[in-house]
This record gives structure tokens, sequence and C-alpha cells, in this order.
């Protein structure tokens, strides 16, 4: 390898140069450096900033909305690092997080925190929210869908209880946004294309799919029983239907399609016809993916070739990671990777 000049000044010049921040936390979160880029980012240029704390003194990042524990604390307890997390700056930007932990001989010695302004995209999204908004049925579909809160949760094999980590105040909107922009990718990688896959049918049953839930009311470290805790996704597939129907006049199909996304195949009653089973398919994977990135740290990735889906997920945790393939017409799903 030749860097074409001495290595510490190479990696000098990319610390000063690169418009990521780049903070460097110690165990008791008093931060001991900060780059250009940092300091620029977070209003702290004309602050003497060493050893101060990340929080409590600097304020630096907003613990998120509904979190007991910052990030570095995370990072510090469990010895892992969080990647792509999005966070407020004391200024109010968005900022997309890194926390690393660096180690010394197996000891926790630092921890190593990398942020990129992310601002600028999530107006733009916001700007995206307001226009989706607009394509709303009425008010009350989109007061329904934002008063209807996600948890986010830690699930223990053992026990088969999960810990509340965080609380989404408006999941249920978030999950359909979600939804819809998954479709999109997928109808812009053919999908819509496929015969059998009605492209404003799903639309509507994504708006309207999860318009009957009612979430119990649980707070951060409340560790509960999922299956005691919430009802059975049945009863809200059931009730969204019933809606869709009565009150917003949907079709025979977007109403099938919602009255089962909680069914599994083989659950379906004999009346549910095999030509609205592409469909229902893709509803559920699309479903099942929002629900994943709704409540925060995958990444997916999707091509289309004819009536097959690949998705490739990216997880926080990697034991997760994996290709799988299905067939909209057939049912089969195939682990590729
Ligand atoms: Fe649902
Ligand atoms: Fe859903």
């Amino acid at each position: 390898m030749n860097l074409l000049i001495p290595e510490s000044e190479f990696l000098s010049q990319i610390v000063k140069y690169t418009e990521e921040a780049i903070i460097l936390v110690d165990v008791n979160f008093c931060v001991q450096y900060m780059n250009n880029t940092a300091k620029r980012m977070l209003d702290v240029e004309n602050e003497d900033y060493e050893n101060k704390h990340f929080y409590n003194d600097l304020e630096l990042v907003r613990v998120a909305q509904g979190r007991s524990m910052s990030i570095i604390e995370e990072v510090l307890q469990t010895g892992k690092a969080i990647r792509h997390v999005f966070r407020q700056t004391k200024n109010d930007r968005h900022v997309s997080m890194n926390v690393i932990p660096l180690f010394e001989d197996g000891e926790q010695k630092a921890i190593l925190v990398t942020a990129l302004d992310v601002t600028d995209y999530m107006e733009m999204e916001k700007e995206l929210d307001l226009a989706f908004a607009l394509t709303l049925p009425n008010s009350k579909i989109e007061y329904k869908l934002k008063s209807t809160v996600e948890y986010q949760d830690i699930y223990d094999r053992d026990s088969g209880q999960i810990t509340i980590t965080g609380i989404i105040e408006d999941g249920g909107y978030r999950h359909v946004v979600n939804c819809l922009k998954i479709f999109s990718i997928l109808s812009a990688r053919g999908v819509t294309k496929v015969i059998g896959i009605n492209k404003d049918e799903l639309v509507q049953a994504f708006i309207f799919h999860d318009i009957g839930k009612s979430q119990p009311i649980l707070h951060v470290g409340d560790v509960v029983n999922p299956k005691e805790a919430f009802e059975d996704g049945r009863l809200h597939a059931y009730r969204g239907a019933e809606i869709a129907k009565a009150f917003y006049h949907q079709s025979d199909i977007v109403v099938d399609i919602i009255q089962y996304h909680h069914h599994s195949e083989h659950e379906l009653p004999e009346s549910f016809s095999w030509r609205l089973l592409p469909m229902f398919r893709l509803f559920q994977l699309v479903d099942g993916l929002s629900a994943a990135i709704t409540r925060g740290g995958v990444k997916v990735e999707f091509s289309v070739f004819d009536c097959k889906v690949q998705v490739t997920e990216t997880n926080h945790r990697p034991q997760y990671n994996g290709t799988w393939q299905i067939d909209l017409y057939t049912g089969e799903r195939k682990r590729l990777l």
C-alpha cells in the first residue's frame, strides 16, 4: 500500500476534512476529542469542550423520546456497536449516528461517535409525509394512524417476555408510510406488472389494514408477556376489514386482504380464491418488513424476477441477516444466503 504521504498525516487529513463528525468520549461520558466537522455541526466551535459531559454539560445530542437510556450508555453496557440511529442535536439538526466501543486488551476504553448531518434529507421526508397525508381518505384515518403507538422491545427467549425499550407515538402512521415506500420500490422493480398484482387495491389495503388496531398502554421498562399484553392480530384484522367496508366502501378484494392479513395461508377459508394469493403474499411480505423497519434497526433491499421477490435484510444484529426469495405464485420461500 502506498499512501504517498506518511500514514499519520494521511489519517489526520481524513479526520480533518471528512464531512462526518467524529467525537471521542471516555467511559465517564466526557468528550476528549472532536474534529472540525463535529464542532461546526454541534455549534461548539468557541466552547471549551474537553472533559465535559456529552449529555449533561454539552447537551450535544438529545436522548430519543420514550427512551430511558442514552445510546452511549447502551453501548457502554453491552460493549456492542450501534449503527445508523437517528438523533436530534441541541441546535435541532438531525444526525445519523454510529456509536462504537473501543477496546484495549479486552477493556472498554472509549466510545467513538460518528455522525452525519441528515437534516435536509429529513426535511424532504417531512414534505413527502405531508403530501402523503393529503392522499388519505379523511382526517379520521390520519388521526387514527397518528395516534396508534408501536413499541420497540427486546425479547428474552428463556422467559418468553419482552422489555419495552422505546415508544413510537405515531407508529401506525410510520408503519403505513413504510409499507407504501417498500411497495413503491417493489413497483419500480416491476412487481405490479405481475398478473394478479393490482397496485391500487394494494395501496388501499396498506392504508386501511391496521385501522382496527387497539394497542395496550405500556411504558419504557415494562416487562410483559407479549401473548397476554397484545391481542391476537386476527382481531384487529377483522375489525379493520369491517371499517374499510362499511365506512370507506372498499372493494371485496381489499376487504378480504385486510380481514386475513394475520392468517397463515393454511388458515385461509376455502372461499379465499387462488387469484388473491399473489397479492396476499406480497401484502404479508411488505407488512412484515415495514413493521421491522418501523421499529428500527433493519435495512432491506429488493429485486424482482418475474413472480419471485428477493429480499436482503441487514440488521443491527447480524445473526438475522440474510437473503430470501418468495414466489408469489406458488408461495414457496427459499433462503439463498
Ligand atoms: Fe396488522
Ligand atoms: Fe401492519
